[in-house]
């Protein structure tokens, strides 16, 4: 697969911590749904992460595999659309995993934030492990084996993005350079044609010796545009805008998404940990029963109270669901005794009753039906695994170890 190919391809994986949420909902999947219909995707179960902080308890994993992926389905992500698959499935995850590992600095691992954080947050857990150190680079593994060209990312992963980067660059630095590397570029630079190869070596020029951005994707545009090079040619000329060799793993980009915040039940954000969550099983009573208890500004005690909306985790709902009238009706009427907080809180309920239970009833189906979830993953599995057969096979060529 050609760099420019891989600009359209997605990739995206979560941990399997069971059923999902509105948090996960808002935050994850409606970007997903989107992104389904616009890009190759590729999202997997990352199972084996999970194990990198639940070492001690894996038999939890597997139930809480199938039910995400069944939430997944059951919120519309499509296996018709997206490439849906379990990463402990496919073994070239691991097999580059310990390649990279060999040529990654133990200190681009230690300064990447999430691993103080995290270590520190969940201090009642031994992390000083090996495994847990190396939870970003498997994550580049995951990504550069599929030459996802975006991935689709919260905040907090963003380094790890960066960290994937840095580690597909260092790559193609050790094991792109073909003895020959100069001289077959150059062949492949003559078969564009006169023109284009004109063109191309001087946009090449201008980016070596000024560092000209633009003229850099000008050069990656014309190769894309190449109808009689092959692949390999294709990669080659990639690497050799820059200088450095045959591109092997394809540098991706993080496509941050700007998800509304989805607040949790007590005004934090929604998490399992916090048990303030509500999920996308929960049934009409359950989310009643949830927002009636749910806290509001501490100031309305009674009816006559004036409060304000600011202080109250039930108006971030309405930021989520609520259309600039209703929201205007909150304003005024918390803010001079108008509206109890139980008439507030009806609009969130009717909404959320709403997004939901078409998936919970969707979620319930397909629980009566294991063998059609199962059947969705083999098959994704299967896809999944004939790409990361591909690019193992160009990354052991590239080391010299594809011998038998
Ligand atoms: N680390 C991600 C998370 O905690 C999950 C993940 C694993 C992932 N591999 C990935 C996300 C590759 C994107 C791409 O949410
Ligand atoms: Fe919160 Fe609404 Fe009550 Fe105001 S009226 S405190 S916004 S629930």
């Amino acid at each position: 697969m050609s760099s420019v190919d891989s600009q359209r391809r997605v990739l995206s994986g979560m941990r399997p911590t069971g059923r999902l949420h509105l948090g996960h909902y808002h935050g994850v999947i409606k970007n997903w749904l989107q992104l389904q219909h616009e890009y190759e995707c590729f999202f997997f179960v990352a199972d084996w992460h999970a194990l990198t902080t639940n070492y001690d308890d894996p038999r939890q994993i597997e139930k809480n595999v199938w039910d995400m992926v069944i939430d997944w389905l059951a919120a519309g992500v499509s296996p018709n659309a997206a490439t849906l698959f379990i990463q402990s499935r496919i073994p070239e995850h691991a097999e580059l995993h310990l390649l990279l590992s060999m040529m990654t600095p133990l200190g681009w691992l230690e300064r990447v934030p999430s691993y103080k954080d995290m270590q520190e947050n969940l201090k009642e857990k031994e992390l000083d492990t090996y495994g847990f150190l190396g939870y970003p680079l498997l994550q580049s593994a995951d990504i550069l084996i599929y030459h996802a060209g975006a991935v689709p990312v919260g905040a907090d992963q963003v380094a790890h993005v960066e960290l994937t980067r840095e580690v597909a660059r260092r790559f193609n630095h050790l094991y792109g350079r073909e003895p020959d590397f100069e001289d077959l570029a150059e062949a492949a630079v003559k078969k564009m044609g006169k023109k284009a190869a004109k063109l191309f070596s001087s946009l090449r020029k201008r980016y070596q010796e000024e560092g000209d951005q633009e003229a850099m994707q000008r050069a990656q545009a014309l190769l894309k545009e190449q109808q009689n090079i092959t692949l390999g040619d294709r990669e080659r000329l990639f690497g050799y805008i820059e200088g450095s060799g045959r591109m092997i793993l394809a540098e991706p980009q993080s496509l941050l998404t700007s998800a509304p915040k989805m607040p949790g039940l007590d005004g934090r954000k929604m998490s399992k940990s916090y048990n303030n969550m509500i999920t996308l099983r929960d049934t009409e009573d359950e989310i009643m029963q949830k927002l009636k208890t749910m806290p509001t500004d501490p100031a309305r005690v009674r009816l006559t109270d004036a409060g304000d909306p600011d202080k109250c985790p039930v108006w971030q709902f309405h930021e989520v669901y609520s259309s600039e009238e209703t929201r205007q009706w909150v304003q005024s009427g918390c803010r001079n005794a108008g509206i109890g907080c139980l008439d507030c809180k009806k609009p969130v309920i009717d909404a959320i009753v709403s997004e939901i239970q078409p998936i919970r009833e969707k979620a319930e189906q397909l629980e009566q039906n294991p063998a059609m979830v199962r059947s969705v993953i083999a098959e994704g599995n299967e896809k999944a695994r004939e790409v990361a057969r591909e690019t193992i096979d160009d990354v052991r060529q590239a080391m010299g170890l594809n011998y038998r």
